[in-house]
């Protein structure tokens, strides 16, 4: 079943608006839920409140980040332990977090293993600059942070595990992806999660497209072969334009 994820990254910064956004999600959601998974990531002061609107309507809760202790002397941190009761998702190696809070490949690697070992489901996100596009060396930059980020991973987790190719250019500006390009980085990263955990496991890891992702564009990235779906930002903050996106996905996959 393809993924459609959102990430509301910091917003919105009151509750109220937080429930407004997921009742209007939910609306439209809960109507596709038996041909597109849902997972609407909130901050984590929304968890508990977000995850109580959503509780039994289908439509998963997941965390934005978590740490790769389960509990112990580390302020401000979250671990997979805490989060198993609430969600059912959590994302690791955002690029945002890679380059604002210094995020290496090592403490990717480290925050994977640890939140499957939670039976937490993990969306790692991979993807190169802007420079390196230019540069033509994209397929280097993401075989590399594929291989480093699933290093203490197994066969045993490709049900629960999920990458997204999101293209560090392309998170935010407009400027999403040519379907091409993300068609050949998503054929590599399969390939390379295969060399990791074995081609029979890979098949069941799914690989979605995240940048700038909205609801005019999305049928360009779920129509392709190897994508399982999208991780969305900017438009998930819109509860139309992400019902939209999901209600395109459930279309094109239904058509399959
Ligand atoms: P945008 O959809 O705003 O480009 O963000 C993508 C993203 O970073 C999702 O994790």
């Amino acid at each position: 079943m393809p993924l459609v994820a959102a990430n509301w990254k910091m917003n919105p910064t009151n509750e109220d608006d937080a429930l407004d956004l997921v009742r209007g999600v939910l609306s439209v959601a809960r109507g596709h839920a038996d041909r597109v998974e849902v997972a609407i990531f909130p901050p984590f002061v929304w968890l508990s409140s977000v995850g109580a609107v959503l509780a039994e309507s289908g439509v998963k809760l997941g965390a934005q980040d978590t740490f790769w202790e389960m509990s112990g002397a580390y302020t401000g941190e979250v671990s997979p332990a805490m989060l198993k009761g609430w969600c059912q998702w959590v994302i690791v190696g955002h690029s945002e977090r890679r380059l604002y809070l210094g995020e290496t490949d090592e403490m990717v690697a480290k925050k994977t293993a640890a939140a499957l070992s939670s039976e937490l489901g993990v969306i790692m996100c991979v993807g190169e600059l802007a420079d390196h596009y230019d540069a033509g060396t994209s397929d280097q930059v993401v075989s590399a942070q594929v291989k480093a980020g699933l290093a203490n991973c197994s066969a045993d987790d490709s049900a629960r595990l999920v990458i997204a190719y999101e293209p560090v250019w392309a998170i935010g500006t407009g400027k999403n992806a040519d379907p091409e390009h993300a068609y050949k980085t998503m054929r590599l990263i399969r390939r390379v999660v295969g060399e990791m955990i074995g081609a029979g496991a890979a098949r069941k890891v799914r690989i979605l497209y995240g940048g700038s992702v909205n609801s005019k564009n999305v049928q360009q990235y779920v129509e392709l072969p190897l994508c399982d779906g999208a991780l969305v930002g900017g438009a998930s903050l819109n509860a139309e334009d992400f019902a939209q996106i999901v209600k395109v996905t459930a279309e094109v996959y239904g058509h399959r």
